[in-house]
């Protein structure tokens, strides 16, 4: 393989390379603002230079690369034998200049900008800039804009990296800002009557280098150096986009994209970015309840598990069938853990898979570009997962393989076929049907009925027994994408007081089943996966093709080198 020596440091490259990505690949630090991979190559901020050497083809002597002028490494493609220097004086001279330029008018509000601690204007002045500034006259102020619904501009901040402006033309496809003006008065503007309203826009916040793109929703809520980050997936919709929850004291701050070059790449939708509020919601229910005479009080988990037990078994006595609806918003695992459980209690009960909600179509940015970005109509994470493990579930039970839509358990509680049921949601908004609350009826003439919710709405009104349950974010599990990933996620904070997770319920159940009072055993995703593999052969896949975590994946530079 063919190499170039980075600072003393020999690299292999593939060809096409460009020095900066094999330096960014090998940990080699080069400063670099306007380069990303997921953007084309404008080598604009001119930090990144280096001083280039390359071997005479007939002596092997080595001699200065274009004449001994600096060049960007971020554009310069590896030649075998190129010996490059970042940490030459002539070298270190450029990044000096071009710090101390950058810095004229940049204001000195570290104190108050969001970015701070996380941001490269500030790491390199530190590494790369000089101790003090010489600038004595006044520095040009821009004002701040509201650029669209999610982002703010705080023009003074801003470094003319471009990042913004490309993600907008070639990520996103929308095209919404532009460079205006020249010289000291240029600045990042939407064009006139347009706002920065597509639903990629937040990536722009995570791309802005420094302080200049802000996310109104994070505006002043959190300073970074107190976030904790946890990996995770999308909760929201059928992506498996990659995320990373940064939270703080059991509460989530903000959602950011984590690489997946197989997955979403650099990005993520604003759907997925700013989707988690509800696991906040003052809607969340909390604490189990058990119906006394007709009326919702609070009960313990012991008891509130053991007259669900109870209530199920009555119904199967009765001579009816008991079934389960396991939302598509649920874990692989929690989804095998409540087969399971009803199947304890009536091994003729149904399954179901919970409604599945769509919206539109898919939609690729920018549009008809086969490499675009997708956002998924199907919202909500685990559809594909619920319905393979209720299949292999049903497979070895009487109903042989048959699984039931929500719709389809509808006509069944509707037919007066089902004497208890367990219904679980966990969907971000309500998620009842007008038609299933209706079949469901009332406590005492209905079927009897154990939810297992997470907000606030009819059907946990109108339980029999209520077992709060955790968004995703308070538990863990694994989901299986429409892309076809197999992704475990971690519990990011913890639960809300007075829930817990449904496959925790579902153990619960199974145990108050086996024996009144039965001791459950804690929920364990890895170890409920290792179960679903002996369980079933079509199994398998969850544990043998989960992805933990997607920590060194390698990135790929997506774009083209243009010519300036
Ligand atoms: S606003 Fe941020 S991303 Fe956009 S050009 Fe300025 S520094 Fe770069
Ligand atoms: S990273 Fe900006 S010029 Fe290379």
């Amino acid at each position: 393989m063919p190499k170039v020596t980075i600072n003393g440091r020999e690299c292999e490259f593939k060809p096409g390379q460009v020095i900066l990505q094999v330096a960014n690949q090998l940990g080699t630090d080069i400063p670099q603002y306007c380069y990303h991979d997921g953007l084309s190559i404008v080598a604009s901020c001119r930090i990144c230079l280096a001083e280039i050497w390359m071997p005479d083809a007939k002596t092997g002597k080595l001699s200065p690369y274009m004449g001994g002028k600096l060049m960007p490494t971020c554009q310069t493609q590896c030649q075998d034998g190129m010996v490059i220097y970042t940490d030459s004086p002539k070298a270190v001279a450029n990044q000096k200049a071009v710090m101390e330029y950058l810095l004229i008018n940049h204001p000195l509000d570290c104190p108050v900008c969001d970015q701070a601690g996380e941001c490269l204007l500030q790491d390199y002045s530190y590494e790369y800039g000089r101790g003090q500034s010489r600038f004595e006259e006044t520095k040009v102020k821009n004002p701040k804009k509201d650029l669209g619904p999610h982002v703010y501009l705080y023009a003074d901040r801003c470094i003319m990296c471009t990042r913004c402006v490309r993600f907008t033309r070639e990520v996103s496809g929308t095209a919404e800002l532009l460079v205006a003006g020249r010289g000291n008065r240029e600045e990042i503007d939407v064009f006139p009557g347009q706002a920065l309203d597509n639903e990629l826009s937040g990536n722009v916040v995570d791309l802005c280098p420094v302080g200049a793109l802000l996310d109104k929703d994070f505006l002043f809520a959190q300073r970074v150096w107190f976030l904790k980050e946890t990996a995770s997936i999308d909760g929201i919709t059928a992506s498996g986009d990659n995320i990373s929850v940064h939270h703080n004291e059991g509460r989530v701050y903000r959602v950011k994209p984590r690489v997946n070059m197989s997955a979403n790449r650099w990005w993520i939708s604003d759907e997925v970015r700013f989707g988690w509020k509800f696991v906040h919601s003052e809607q969340r229910l909390s604490g189990p309840r058990r119906r006394q005479f007709g009326v919702a009080v609070g009960a313990d988990w012991t008891r509130a598990t053991a007259e669900a037990v109870e209530g199920l078994r009555r119904a199967v006595a009765g001579g009816k069938r008991l079934g389960v609806m396991v939302s598509p918003m649920l874990a692989s695992e929690e989804a095998f853990l409540l087969a399971r459980a009803v199947l304890a209690l009536d091994p003729k009960a149904f399954l179901a898979v919970g409604p599945v909600p769509v919206h539109g179509q898919d939609k690729v940015f920018p549009p008809d570009d086969p490499k675009g970005f997708k956002v998924f109509a199907e919202k909500c994470p685990n559809a594909r997962g619920v319905r393979a493990v209720l299949e292999a579930v049903s497979r070895r039970s009487p109903h042989n393989g048959y699984v039931a839509s929500a719709e389809q358990m509808l006509g069944q509680v509707r037919s007066g076929e089902i004497g208890g049921v367990i219904l679980t949601g966990n969907y971000p908004s309500p998620w009842a049907s007008r038609e299933l609350v209706e079949a469901l009826g009332h406590s005492g003439s209905g079927p009897f009925v154990v939810c297992l919710d997470t907000l606030a709405g009819p059907v946990s009104d109108r339980a029999d027994i209520l077992a709060p349950g955790c968004t995703w974010l308070e538990k863990s599990g694994s989901f299986l994408s429409a892309r076809g990933h197999y992704q475990h996620f971690e519990q990011a904070i913890p639960a809300l007081d007075g829930t817990r997770a449904e496959g925790q319920t579902a153990l619960a159940l199974v145990a108050a089943a086996a024996s009144p009072g039965g001791e459950p055993a804690l929920y364990n995703p890895a170890n409920v996966r290792r179960e679903m593999a002996e369980f079933a052969e079509e199994l398998r896949p969850f544990l043998a093709e989960v992805v933990v975590s997607t920590v060194g994946i390698e990135q790929q530079a997506d774009m083209e080198v243009v010519e300036v």
